[in-house]
Parts: structure tokens; C-alpha cells; sequence
């Protein structure tokens, strides 16, 4: 089944098309990171016209890269929540648009739900069951997967997302916006045990904070500055991503072991993270237990994952009713 997969949840227009779930003909995407950098984030008005700029090209070119006709689409998937209504609607609209002229299915798939499906479409269907790790721009949470579609949240940020944090301590270093894949380039440079910044337990629940090593950043560099010295970045990039992926580990592996599940399935834009690929390999190893990792990539927002998740719900008889609006806060 060859199923056209839409996103527009927040600063990206995507659109690819994905055979079977698993074989990628397409994957565009438009970013518009440029349109955003001089507001230091994404502004949701910009954001929204960017995304009805770009959607009907996007389509187009799918089709023309994948060598197929309008007609050659057998399903229409699109991101419908969470993430900001305006962005989300365009995409939305779209999708039911296309499902509606050509007279084919049509599936609206949650956000988060594409991020982990992004390694079902690397490697087939994920054996349950599992705990998985979303960690990107907007989220930070863990979950339990004891069968397919079915999501037990454990834990959750009580305030900024990784991805959040990252982007904003990389701007208090002036690395450009987003900042979290220059923060990691730094970072590779730097020494991680130079300064020690709190890690956040939060009871050693499963929630997470990074308000307070995001405070003691700034601090940091105020109290460097007050002695009249530079404070030096790539120590502090690497420091600073060391404080956080190490509760990120370890909050992940204690979830598995406490659901006593043998898989860890990470997703979202932040796995891009070099630093949090490796700890995480590494110490997923010395436990036994298995972990699955999208190629980098596939970790940011892309329409291949969506397709994906569209895909496997589409093969459980789902179809979504064409009334759907955006759900900013849709829950996985
Ligand atoms: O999943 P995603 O593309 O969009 C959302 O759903 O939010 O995630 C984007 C986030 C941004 O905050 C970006 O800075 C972060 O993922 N990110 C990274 C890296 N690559 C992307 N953070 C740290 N290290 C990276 N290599
Ligand atoms: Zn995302």
C-alpha cells in the first residue's frame, strides 16, 4: 500500500511516500529554520504561512521524486496533534483534501506516535513489549508499550523539553537557532567532567526537570564573567549535555528494569544527540537489554515516519473521519 504521509506540526513541512510502511519512495521536507532564527524560536503565525507556501510544491515533488502519479496514492496519513493548531491545520487540510478527490483512505496518526514508528520503518515491527523515550523539541517523556498502540506514560518534563533546553542554552552560547545539533558539534570538543551541574532526580520518579541546570548555566557564565574571565563554551556544552542525558539514561533504564522488559525504543529530534546515542548504547549493552534507535535522520520531524504509523493502523482496519480538526495537545 503506498501511503502519502503529511506533517506540519511545527516548523517543518513534510511530505513523503512510503510503501508498505517500510520502503521510502520519498521524504521532503522544507525547512524553515531560517524564517524563525531572528526570533530566537518558532513563531506559530510565521510558521503556519511558511507551511501554505510549501505544501502543495511539497506534494508535487513527492509524487515526481517517487516516479508516480496522483493516482498511484492508495492512503493519506497526516500529523494531527500534538503541536501548534495553525501549523497543524494546513497539513490537515491538505491531507483531507487529497483523501477526498482520489477517493482514498484517510488516517490521522499523533506526532509522537510517528517519532518511534521512525524505527518500524527502518526495521519492521518493534517486539513488544517495550519502554520507550520521546525526547525532542516539545516533549520529554517515557512510556510503556505493552502491545501495539497502547501507551502507559510513566514520566513526563515538569518543565522544559530536552530539546527546549538544549536550544536555549545553545543560544546563550550564540549557536544559532535551533541550537541543539551546534550545541552537540561543540560539545564533541569540550571535556564533560569539567563542571559538574546538577542532575535532577525529581524523586527518582519518572519525571524530569531542566529548569535547574538550565539556571545553573546562566550562573555559571555570570559568575565567569564576574571574575573577568570567558567562559569556555565547549567545556560547558559538553558539561551541560552531560548533566542532561545522564538522568535521561538512567531514568530510561530504571523504567525497563521497574517494567521488566528486555527493549528500549527511543524517538524524537533530540536522538540525534551523539552524546545520548552513545551513553545510551553503552549502558543498554551492560545491562542486556535491547535498544532500537532511529538513524539520525529519521529522528527529526519527518512525513516517512507518519506514513509509517499511518501505515500500521491502516492494516488494523483504522480509518479517521474526514470531521477531525487539530489536537494541540493530543495525548500518545
Ligand atoms: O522532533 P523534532 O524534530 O521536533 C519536535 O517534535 O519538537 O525535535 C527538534 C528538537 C530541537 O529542539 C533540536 O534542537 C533538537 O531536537 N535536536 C538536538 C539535536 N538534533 C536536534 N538536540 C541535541 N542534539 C542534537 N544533535
Ligand atoms: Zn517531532
Amino acid at each position: 500500500m503506498r501511503v502519502l504521509g503529511i506533517e506540519t506540526s511545527c516548523d517543518e513541512s513534510a511530505v513523503a511516500l512510503v510503501e508498505d510502511g517500510r520502503t521510502i519512495r520519498s521524504n521532503l521536507l522544507a525547512s524553515q529554520a531560517h524564517l524563525h532564527e531572528k526570533f530566537g524560536g518558532v513563531v506559530p503565525e510565521v510558521a503556519s504561512r511558511a507551511h501554505v507556501e510549501n505544501i502543495n510544491p511539497l506534494i508535487t515533488q513527492a509524487l515526481v521524486d517517487a516516479g508516480m502519479w496522483m493516482s498511484d496514492v492508495e492512503a493519506v496519513a497526516v500529523t494531527i496533534g500534538p503541536g501548534l493548531v495553525g501549523a497543524l491545520l494546513v497539513g490537515i487540510a491538505a491531507a483531507k483534501a487529497l483523501s477526498l478527490a482520489l477517493g482514498v483512505p484517510f488516517i490521522g496518526v499523533n506526532h509522537l506516535e510517528g517519532h518511534l514508528y521512525a524505527n518500524v520503518l527502518e526495521r519492521g515491527p518493534i517486539e513488544d513489549p517495550y519502554v520507550a523515550f520521546l525526547v525532542s523539541g516539545g516533549h520529554t517523556m517515557l512510556v510503556h508499550v505493552p502491545k501495539p498502540f497502547s501507551y502507559e506514560p510513566l514520566g513526563q518534563t515538569l518543565d522544559d523539553a530536552a530539546g527546549e533546553a538544549f536550544d536555549k542554552v545553545a543560544r546563550l552560547l550564540d549557536l544559532g537557532f535551533p541550537g541543539g545539533p551546534a550545541l552537540d558539534r561543540l560539545a564533541s570538543t569540550g571535556d564533560r567532567a569539567a563542571i559538574r551541574f546538577p542532575r535532577a532526580a525529581t524523586d527518582r520518579g519518572y519525571d524530569f526537570s531542566l529548569s535547574g541546570v538550565k539556571t545553573a548555566v546562566v550562573r555559571y557564565i555570570r559568575a565567569e564573567h564576574a571574575q573577568g574571565r570567558e567562559p569556555k563554551i565547549e567545556d560547558l556544552a559538553a558539561s551541560f549535555q552531560e548533566a542532561v542525558v545522564e538522568v535521561q539514561v538512567d531514568k530510561t533504564i530504571a523504567a525497563a528494569k521497574d517494567k521488566g522488559v528486555k527493549t528500549i525504543v527511543l524517538g524524537g529530534g533530540v536522538v540525534a544527540n551523539t552524546r545520548l546515542r552513545k551513553l545510551m548504547s553503552e549502558r543498554t549493552a551492560a545491562e542486556g537489554l535491547e535498544l532500537l534507535i532511529p538513524s539520525p535522520e529519521l529522528c527529526t520531524d519527518n512525513a516517512a515516519m507518519i506514513a509509517c504509523a499511518g501505515f500500521y493502523r491502516l492494516m488494523r482496519g483504522e480509518r479517521t473521519d474526514l470531521s477531525i480538526g487539530a489536537s494541540p495537545s493530543l495525548p500518545l
